[in-house]
């Protein structure tokens, strides 16, 4: 068994991978409205990342003996206001992620929990990779401008992204 903050907070982190899901494929939805459609499959792999990232969360808190508790995902309701906009918000959000992994972390290591510290390593690691890829795209954009052949260029390069199961499994 496992203390009970570190399930509460690992409950939690179900959501906010669901939350990330829903946010992404909102800022999918943005970009198949403006025809760049390289971002909108970039964004759609993205979400499909977090709901892995969701189960994975469900499975090990399943794993340890504790009930799953799924809260309401908010909706994601930004307009956005230009292209680059979903790409700066993207990276903000990736920092809030590693800040509450980082929380659950703190708080397994508190109570000297190696087992989900380990666990949580997986994501330390994704995290780092999240961060990198959100603030190349950002960088990637800020390059090329908003409008024209490069950015249409750029549209197609992004959208070469396929998807791949996590290398972390849970049984
Ligand atoms: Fe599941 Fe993008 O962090």
């Amino acid at each position: 068994m496992l203390d009970k903050n570190v399930v509460k907070l690992l409950n939690d982190q179900i959501n906010k991978e669901f939350y990330s899901a829903y946010l992404y494929l909102d800022m999918a939805g943005y970009y198949a409205d403006a025809g760049l459609e390289g971002f909108e499959n970039w964004f759609k792999i993205q979400a499909m990342e977090e709901r892995d990232h969701a189960m994975l969360f469900r499975q090990y808190v399943l794993n340890n003996g504790h009930a799953v508790v799924l809260g309401a995902i908010e909706n994601p309701t930004k307009k956005y206001a230009n292209h680059k906009e979903p790409l700066q918000d993207a990276l903000k959000h990736e920092q809030y992620v590693t800040a509450s992994i980082n929380a659950i972390y703190d708080a397994a290591f508190a109570v000297k929990d190696y087992r989900t510290m380990q666990f949580l390593d997986w994501f330390v690691k994704e995290q780092g990779e999240e961060e990198k890829n959100a603030e190349d795209n950002l960088r990637k954009i800020e390059m090329v401008g908003l409008d024209g052949k490069a950015l249409f260029m750029l549209d197609k390069a992004i959208g070469a992204r396929s998807y791949s199961a996590p290398s972390l499994e849970l049984d």
